[in-house]
């Protein structure tokens, strides 16, 4: 895999997230959300767009006409905020159109960029009327209704910057998952501070949602067609919340109360740091059936001088530790990885250490990018940058070996059964998709009734695209994998 998990600034560009509820106000306004970066960012988006259905606001997939344009920034990627930039500057000829027609348009830039840049955007891009940081949107209504009565319209723009907690407590509950396999955000920020990274910057200190909540939101994403539940966190496997008994709960305890929810299928969870891996978690993924045996663990770089530079606070041997131990625990366990090449003082020898560690492990899946210097973070400042042509070099031959081992993977799935969870029609007709255990994408023929049920299939071929499957026996929806 060569795309990143947080970059894909591209991936959800002009999603159409949300939808129309019945009721709300008689006259119907439209929004456009536009949505950078990982999947907490798509969440975000999905929770903007259902707390602004009440006002009158229905999510529409193009920006022409909107009444309201959100771009929704990620900050991970270099020269992110000069993309938003330029897309706010596409936007401003949307509002200028509906202004000369006589309409009003308003633009809002939230993320992890308008916490990060808030002021330099409503300096540079006067045309935007609200800038709000990650941890705000419960206070869009609100601040939309301000807008709308001309209360801060044009001349009082709306920057606002909360803290964390206030977040999570003032969310309306949601009313029901879209999809078979939902997000369910329990966990947000990161204290580790890896010299390369702007996210305890951005997404600010750890902050973990009460056990209650994010049992009463997973119990009604199930109500709503879920069967399969993401946890999400920027560092999940920190997850600490609070749980009914007042004490703290980690993340194995909150596997374990979500276990039972009756129409769930499967869990996972995403993204974990190898320190907060501990024994009790490792043990959930022997212990509990319904935990996909997979696992996403960023291990960054093979070589400890390098990982010691990043502030990992790990070495090589203890990601391969711990590799073993949860291979202990439950042997068919696929994992994936996040890597930077090129970081700082990255020699080839250290390079070459990485190599050996992805050639020990086996990745079935991989993310890997080519250090970029984030402005405010340690390692930018660090001696030793590498040049571009070195890092190119390096991620091209990372990535043929990461490739061949993701390939590898899927072709000895040939010939195998297992169980595959259906989850949309397929590109032909009578085709299904789902995914496996392993997260590989499976296409099989099926009735379009088989959606939201875990089907046996026995893999037929492994191709570019996926996995091809035939039916061996249809499994109940409660059958786990
Ligand atoms: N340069 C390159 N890659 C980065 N990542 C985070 N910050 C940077 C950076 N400055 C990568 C890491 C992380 C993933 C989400 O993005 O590999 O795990
Ligand atoms: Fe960034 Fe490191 Fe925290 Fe991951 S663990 S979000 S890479 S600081």
């Amino acid at each position: 895999m060569r795309t990143a998990q947080v970059v894909p600034i591209e991936m959800s560009e002009g999603q159409d997230i949300g939808r129309e509820r019945p009721g709300g106000t008689a006259l119907v306004k439209t929004v456009f959300v536009k949505t950078y970066g990982c999947q907490m960012n798509v969440y975000d988006s999905a929770r903007m767009t259902e707390v602004l259905a009440p006002l009158g606001y229905r999510p529409v997939s193009v920006p022409d006409g909107a009444d309201f344009i959100i771009v929704n920034t990620c900050h991970i990627r270099e020269k992110a905020s000069e993309k938003v930039f330029s897309e706010l500057g596409r936007l401003r000829r949307h509002k200028e159109a509906r202004a000369a027609g006589g309409g009003r348009m308003f633009i809002a830039v939230t993320g992890c960029v308008a916490q990060a840049e808030g002021a330099e955007i409503l300096r540079r891009a006067p045309y935007v009327d609200m800038v709000l940081g990650p941890q705000t949107y419960h206070r869009l209504p609100e601040l939309v209704a301000r807008m709308e009565r001309a209360e801060t319209g044009g001349a009082g723009r709306v920057a606002t910057d909360f803290p964390v907690e206030a977040k999570f407590d003032h969310l309306p509950a949601r009313d029901g998952g879209q999809t078979i396999s939902a997000f369910l955000t329990v966990q947000e920020g990161c204290d580790k501070f890896c010299s390369f990274c702007v996210v305890p910057y951005t997404r600010g200190a750890e902050f973990s949602r009460p056990v209650a909540q994010v049992l009463a939101e997973a119990a009604q994403l199930v109500r709503g067609g879920a069967r399969e539940i993401v946890l999400l966190g920027q560092n999940v496997n920190a997850y600490r919340g609070q749980g009914p008994d007042g004490a703290p709960w980690g993340l194995d305890r909150l596997i374990s109360a979500l276990a039972p929810i009756a129409g769930l299928t499967r869990l996972r969870y995403t993204t974990s740091h190898p320190a907060d891996m501990d024994d009790r978690l490792i043990a959930a993924h022997r212990d509990v059936p319904m935990l996909m045996p997979y696992l996403h663990l960023p291990v960054q770089s093979g070589a400890d001088r390098i990982l010691r530079a990043m502030n990992r606070r790990h070495t090589g041997d203890d990601y391969r530790r711990l590799v073993r131990r949860l291979r202990a625990a439950r042997p068919d366990i696929a994992l994936s990885s996040d890597f930077i090449v090129g970081f700082p003082g990255e020699s080839e020898a250290d390079f070459e250490q990485t190599l050996a560690l992805v050639g020990e492990i086996g990745f079935t899946q991989a993310y890997s990018f080519k250090y970029s210097p984030r402005p405010g973070t340690p390692a930018s400042l660090m001696d030793g940058q590498v040049p571009e042509s070195v890092k190119a070099d390096r991620l091209a031959r990372l990535q043929i070996l990461l490739d061949s081992q993701q390939a590898a993977f899927n072709r000895q799935s040939v010939g195998q059964t297992m169980p595959v969870l259906v989850e949309r029609p397929g590109r032909r007709p009578g085709q299904m998709v789902g995914r496996s255990p392993y997260l590989q994408a499976v296409r099989t023929a099926a009735p379009v009734g088989a959606i939201g049920s875990t089907i046996e299939l026995r893999i037929t071929a492994s191709d570019a695209r996926g996995l091809a499957g035939v039916p061996v026996a249809h499994a109940s929806e409660r059958v786990t994998a």
